[in-house]
C-alpha cells in the first residue's frame, strides 16, 4: 500500500500523459511552450482567477508573492505556527520577523483571535511594520477567509493565501487559490494536483500584479524582453514537459479524483468516530484533502499507533511534528506572549493515513483495522 499511489494515477492516466509527453519531445520546447500557456489559462479558470503564472515549486510561488508585496527588512509577516517552513521562509530572507499565529482547535488553521492579538501587539511595541498575512489552508482544509480578509483589510496588511496543500478544495462556493491579494499553490508530486517533479503557480486578480510577477519570474524582465531587466528577480519557471503533465491530471482531479478523496474521508470519518479526533471541514467548505490527520489522546498514543502502522506495513505520515516557534531556526522570533496552545497540542497527538483517490475500498478497510488493532 502507497501513502500516495502516483502509480496507480499514471496507470488511470497513462493514454494522456504519455501521448503529452511524446508531443513535448517531438516538439523539442521545453521551457516555455504551448502546454504551459494552456494550463495557465484552465487553473486560472478552475480556480475563478484573472490571472494564473506559473512557476518552478511553491517555495519559489511564496518568495515570489513576497517580492510582489514588497516585503523587506523591519516588516513583520504573520503566518500560522502550524505549516511547513516554505509558508514563512521567505520573510527571513528578506530581513523581515515571522510572526507566528495560533491556530484553531477544529480545522488547525490560522485562528484569527490570534492573528489580531498578535497584529496589535506588533503595532504596540513599534518595532516592526506588520506587511502580510500568510494563510494557509492546511491539509487542504480552506482558512475562514470571511473573517481573516476583514482583518487584513483593517490593518493594510496584505493577504497570501499560501494554498500548496488545498488546489481544489472550496470555500463558500470559491476555489481555494481564488483568495486574497495574492494566492500561491505547489505541483509537488504528492499534492492534490502534483507533477513528476517540482512545480508551482501564483494567481491574481490584478493585471499590474499579473506582469509584476511574470516580471519577477524572468530576472525582472521588462516591457523589452529578458535582457531588458527592469528589477531584480529570480529564475522560476514551469517546464513544457510538466504543464504537460498536469494538464491530464487537472481533468482527472475535476471529474473525479476530488469526488474519491472525499469518499475515502468519508469513510475514515465513520469508522474514526467517537475514537479518535477526526478532521473537521466547516459547513460550507469542502477540503482537498491533501492529508487525512487524526488526533489520538496524547503523544503516547500516537507513537503506539504509529508504531503498530508501520509494523504492520500501513504508510503513516506525521504531519507536522514540530509547530513552527519551535524550530531551531526561528527560536529568536518575537512571541509577544503567545502560547501557542493549539498548535503544541496538535502536533503532539496528530497522525496522518493514507489518502488518495485510488485507494481502494479493501486498503481503507485494512488501514482502519490496524488503526484500531493499535489503540
Ligand atoms: C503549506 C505549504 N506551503 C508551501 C509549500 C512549498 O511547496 P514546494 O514543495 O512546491 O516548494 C508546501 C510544500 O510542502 C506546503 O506544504
Amino acid at each position: 500500500m502507497q501513502f500516495i499511489d502516483l502509480k496507480a494515477q499514471y496507470q488511470a492516466l497513462k493514454p494522456e500523459i504519455d501521448a503529452n509527453i511524446q508531443s513535448v519531445l517531438n516538439a523539442a520546447q521545453f521551457i516555455g511552450g504551448p502546454y504551459v500557456k494552456e494550463l495557465e489559462e484552465a487553473l486560472a479558470a478552475f480556480t475563478g482567477r484573472k490571472h494564473c503564472i506559473t512557476c518552478a515549486n511553491g517555495t519559489d510561488a511564496l518568495q515570489i508573492a513576497y517580492m510582489m508585496t514588497g516585503v523587506g527588512a523591519g516588516d513583520a509577516v504573520f503566518c500560522p505556527d502550524m505549516t511547513f517552513i516554505s509558508s514563512t521562509e521567505p520573510a527571513k530572507m528578506f530581513g523581515a520577523a515571522s510572526i507566528f499565529c495560533d491556530i484553531l482547535p477544529d480545522t488547525y488553521c490560522l485562528d484569527p483571535a490570534s492573528l489580531e492579538r498578535q497584529i496589535t501587539a506588533v503595532l504596540a511595541e513599534g518595532i516592526f511594520t506588520p506587511k502580510a498575512v500568510v494563510a494557509v489552508d492546511i491539509l487542504g482544509n480552506p482558512c475562514d477567509y470571511d473573517v481573516i480578509a476583514p482583518i487584513c483589510e483593517k490593518y493594510g496588511l496584505t493577504l497570501i493565501e499560501d494554498a500548496a496543500q488545498s488546489f481544489g478544495a472550496v470555500y463558500k462556493g470559491k476555489r481555494a487559490c481564488s483568495f486574497g491579494r495574492i494566492a500561491i499553490t505547489s505541483f509537488f508530486p504528492a499534492k492534490p494536483l502534483g507533477c513528476y517533479g517540482d512545480g508551482g503557480a501564483i494567481f491574481t486578480d490584478d493585471e499590474e500584479e499579473d506582469a509584476l510577477c511574470r516580471s519577477l519570474c524572468v530576472h525582472g524582465k521588462g516591457p523589452g524582453g529578458k535582457y531588458d531587466n527592469i528589477r531584480v528577480g529570480i529564475n522560476s519557471r514551469l517546464d513544457n514537459l510538466q504543464a504537460a503533465i498536469l494538464l491530464p491530471k487537472l481533468k482527472a482531479l475535476q471529474e473525479r479524483e476530488l469526488d474519491r478523496r472525499q469518499t475515502v474521508a468519508g469513510r475514515y470519518n465513520n469508522a474514526f468516530a467517537g475514537k479518535f479526533v477526526t478532521p473537521f471541514v466547516a459547513e460550507g467548505c469542502v477540503s482537498a484533502w491533501a492529508q487525512y490527520a487524526l488526533l489520538a489522546e496524547g503523544a503516547a498514543q500516537r507513537d503506539k499507533i504509529t508504531a503498530h502502522l508501520t509494523e504492520k506495513g500501513i504508510p503513516n505520515m506525521v504531519y507536522y511534528p514540530t509547530p513552527q516557534h519551535a524550530l531551531p531556526v526561528f527560536q529568536n522570533e518575537p512571541r509577544y506572549g503567545e502560547d501557542f496552545k493549539n498548535a503544541n497540542d496538535y502536533c503532539a497527538r496528530t497522525f496522518s493515513l493514507p489518502m488518495h483517490p485510488y485507494l481502494t475500498e479493501s486498503e481503507q478497510d485494512e488501514v482502519i483495522r490496524v488503526v484500531l488493532e493499535g489503540l
